[in-house]
């Protein structure tokens, strides 16, 4: 059966008030000025306090859960992908025991979802690495950290084993090199040695996505464990081959990580760079084993535009971003309001490459667009995600018809909440609206728009086209 779903994080949807959860690395990010420097250079800067934190809302999915997987599973889905919160769980992250209550909720999630047949695909680690183990340990350049999540993992993955088939350990796991804040926990600004400090990080992260992909394995043969990429594939800006070697550096800053995860090994241009930094990892034959003995079942990708790469001096406006990354204009693209070029036949790029690269399945589960949708007389027209979404299923199909063997569509997000890269939830992703600013204020009352009636009209003609 094709997944066709929609997706949230428990850190941007939940929220914590009221609950006994522990601050993850997204509940130290504020809105507005300083979130950027927060999320790339914290230290000293994370520990200020500061006005508002949106997470600590989130669109409180928390209190709502049963309303919100009602309306998604009237829409049609067949699959949610969610997160769990590893501070829901563990607070701090070294606790002897996890949390019964928030067990306790997440049991009562899968239930919720599992009445309407809705198939989950779990991300254990959605930005969300406890902010105790940054502050305390450096995030993810410490074993202690892993190991933390190793137990946390184990925990969640025996006791959903009946109830979860797809798990994915982390979510675009290439963020820790981008934002190693909110990627890897890392201080980076209290770092001697920046790059080494990524690049143990990046070591962690990989050896625990293989130790919790053999052991859900060994639990039941029949999990499947996704990788998962931040992709988009990145172009030259001329065919001066200057330029064609610029982009293809680009993309291995990102396939690096899928490298590993898929291939099983370290790739030699990695390694030659870690050597040219002078960076000994200083990996042992059981790390080694496992990551060689434990790669992923499938690629899950998020894709919501393509990038661009030359070689020449760049002034600042022929710069933007795209999902964090500075990238070239291409002046083929349109853009987001935020500036995230629209690249629908980027996507059918991205995954033709990804299948060339791998021969895995691969798994869409974020593609969205994010805008300012207007509540008007109660009702919210966004035809222009409509036309966003509708290009990308399309340019999607055409590379199945490639031959790219796709699993399923996730598009991000199921209902509106708080942007990760913005703190805003003006910036909208979902089928649904909700009453809610970027100050927390609202009475978070959740109404259908017009992208929902049009997905359920898409998906009840999916489900006639393949006879379910
Ligand atoms: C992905 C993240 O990077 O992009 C999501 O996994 C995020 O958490 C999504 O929300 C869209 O980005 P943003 O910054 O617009 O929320």
């Amino acid at each position: 059966m094709f997944l066709w779903g929609t997706a949230l994080s428990a850190n941007q949807s939940e929220g914590t008030l009221n609950s006994s959860k522990g601050d993850s690395v997204s509940d130290r990010l504020p809105s507005g000025k300083n979130r950027y420097q927060v999320m790339t250079c914290p230290g000293e800067k994370a520990d200020e306090t500061y006005e508002y934190y949106p997470t600590h809302r989130g669109i409180d999915f928390y209190s709502h859960y049963k309303e919100d997987i009602k309306k998604l599973a009237e829409m049609g889905i067949n699959s949610l992908r969610l997160s769990i919160s590893w501070t829901r769980i563990f607070p701090t992250g070294l606790e002897k025991e996890p949390n019964i209550e928030g067990l306790n909720f997440y049991d009562k999630v899968f239930d919720e979802l599992s009445k309407y047949q809705i198939e989950p695909i779990v991300t254990l680690n959605h930005f969300d690495t406890p902010y105790y183990l940054a502050k305390n340990y450096g995030g993810w350049k410490s074993t202690v950290t892993k190991e933390a999540f190793v137990k946390y993992a184990d925990i969640i993955l025996k006791r959903y084993n009946n109830k979860v088939t797809y798990w994915i350990p982390c979510n675009e796991i290439n963020m820790a090199a981008h934002i190693p804040f909110v990627g890897a926990g890392l201080m980076i600004d209290l770092e001697k040695q920046p790059q080494k400090a990524i690049a143990e990080a990046i070591h962690n992260l990989l050896v625990a996505s293989a130790i919790v992909t053999k052991r859900a394995h060994e639990l039941n043969p029949d999990n499947k464990i996704g990788c998962m990429l931040a992709a988009g594939t990145t172009y030259p800006e001329t065919p001066d081959p200057e330029n064609v070697l610029c982009a293809m550096e680009k993309d291995r800053e990102n396939y690096l990580f899928t490298d590993v995860q898929l291939r099983g090994a370290y790739p030699t241009y990695y390694l030659k760079k870690l050597l040219k930094q002078k960076i000994d990892l200083a990996i042992c034959e059981e790390e080694k084993n496992l990551l060689v003995q434990h790669t992923a079942d499938f690629v899950a990708i998020s894709y919501y535009n393509s990038r661009m790469a030359s070689n020449r001096q760049k002034r600042e406006t022929d710069v933007t971003t795209g999902n964090v990354f500075a990238t070239l204009k291409n002046p083929y693209l349109e853009s987001t309001e935020w500036g995230w070029q629209i690249d629908p036949i980027g996507l059918r790029i991205t995954l033709n490459e990804l299948c060339d690269r791998y021969q895995k399945p691969i798994m869409i589960v974020e593609n969205g667009l994010g805008a300012k949708d207007q509540l008007i007389d109660g009702q919210i027209n966004d035809c222009y995600r409509i036309d966003f979404l509708s290009a990308h299923i399309s340019e999607m199909k055409k590379a199945q018809n490639d031959g790219v063997e796709i699993i399923g569509y996730l598009s991000w997000s199921g209902l509106d909440i708080i942007s990760a890269s913005s703190g805003e939830i003006s910036k909208r992703y979902g089928f649904i609206y909700v009453c809610q600013d970027d100050k927390g204020n609202g009475n978070q009352k959740r109404i259908e728009k017009a992208s929902y009636y049009w997905y359920q009209t898409f998906l009840s003609n999916e489900k006639v086209n393949l006879g379910e």
